[in-house]
């Protein structure tokens, strides 16, 4: 199977066609990206939280983030595969950093570019400085601005980014910018001002994917349990829901069970196996 390509993803953005991501977190969800032709499947840390119950993208072990990897990587189709780093695999060190980012990339052929949260650029020279080093072993990055959630403690919480300082802006412009020369391919802004991200869209010759940023970004992303509903409770403002799997799926165990207590299921000809008539009456 053709998988979306880099190149392809570039393209499109010349050509000013919005692009399209939402995550997947493992075998099933990565079907239905790519029977939906999204241009991009994200393996998204956010999975901690949706899919594992963690309370902090922070807890996720590297090895159970590994395992989702490898499930979504089993799916085949067109959607171009880009995976997070998850919190733990590339701070201690630029050596760790980079043994993780090559490791990640091996667990598939069909990983084509990792994703790493960035902090502005006055306390994350670290970060810029490690996707550098990525970025000239030929492992494409896709740098993550604005709302970095494995970050969120030192954002002081969960928190739109670049709507409060003359400052706060300026050095979002300067983070973006620097990581366009370091390397990274593209960048996802994530929780800014519309006009914020509308403008460091413009003065960028990278794609940006936004997520609660607007529509002024060269493509959105959206994470597949809040799109989906595949959980109960209510899911951020910038989020728009196309399903409600969660409602569904519970009615349809609902009436499973009660299918069951009331003697519907299963039914004595259709869900069932036939014995020959003669063998029956020779056994009894
Ligand atoms: O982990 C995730 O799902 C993300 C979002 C920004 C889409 O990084
Ligand atoms: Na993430």
């Amino acid at each position: 199977y053709k998988s979306n390509t880099i190149h392809d993803m570039h393209n499109a953005y010349l050509k000013g066609v919005p692009l399209t991501m939402c995550t997947a977190h493992d075998y099933i969800t990565a079907n239905w990206v790519h029977e939906a032709s999204c241009d991009m499947l994200l393996v998204g840390d956010s999975l901690s939280m949706t899919s594992l119950g963690y309370d902090s993208t922070t807890d996720l072990p590297f090895d159970e983030f590994k395992y989702h990897v490898r499930s979504v990587c089993r799916a085949h189709g067109p959607s171009m595969v880009v995976v997070d780093m998850p919190f733990g695999s590339f701070e201690a060190s630029t050596e760790q950093g980079l043994s993780n980012a090559i490791e990640v990339m091996k667990l598939s052929s069909k990983v084509t570019s990792l994703k790493l949260e960035v902090g502005l650029h006055t306390r994350d020279s670290y970060t810029i400085n490690l996707i550098k080093e990525i970025c000239s072993r030929g492992i494409p990055v896709m740098g993550h601005i604005g709302l970095t959630p494995q970050k969120a403690h030192s954002l002081g919480g969960f928190k739109v980014q670049g709507n409060k300082t003359l400052n706060g802006m300026v050095e979002l412009q300067e983070t973006a910018l620097l990581l366009q020369e370091a390397g990274c391919w593209s960048l996802l802004i994530e929780c800014v001002p519309h006009k914020l991200a509308q403008h460091l869209t413009s003065r960028l010759s990278i794609p940006t994917i936004g997520i609660g940023a607007g529509n002024g970004t060269s493509g959105q992303v959206l994470v597949v349990s809040d799109l989906l509903g595949m959980k109960q409770g209510s899911v951020p403002k910038f989020v728009k829901q196309y399903s409600h799997l969660c409602t569904s799926a519970v009615e349809g165990i609902r009436s499973y069970n009660s299918d069951v207590q009331e003697g519907r299921f299963p039914d004595k000809d259709i869900h069932t196996f036939k014995i020959k008539d003669d063998l029956w009456k020779s056994f009894i």
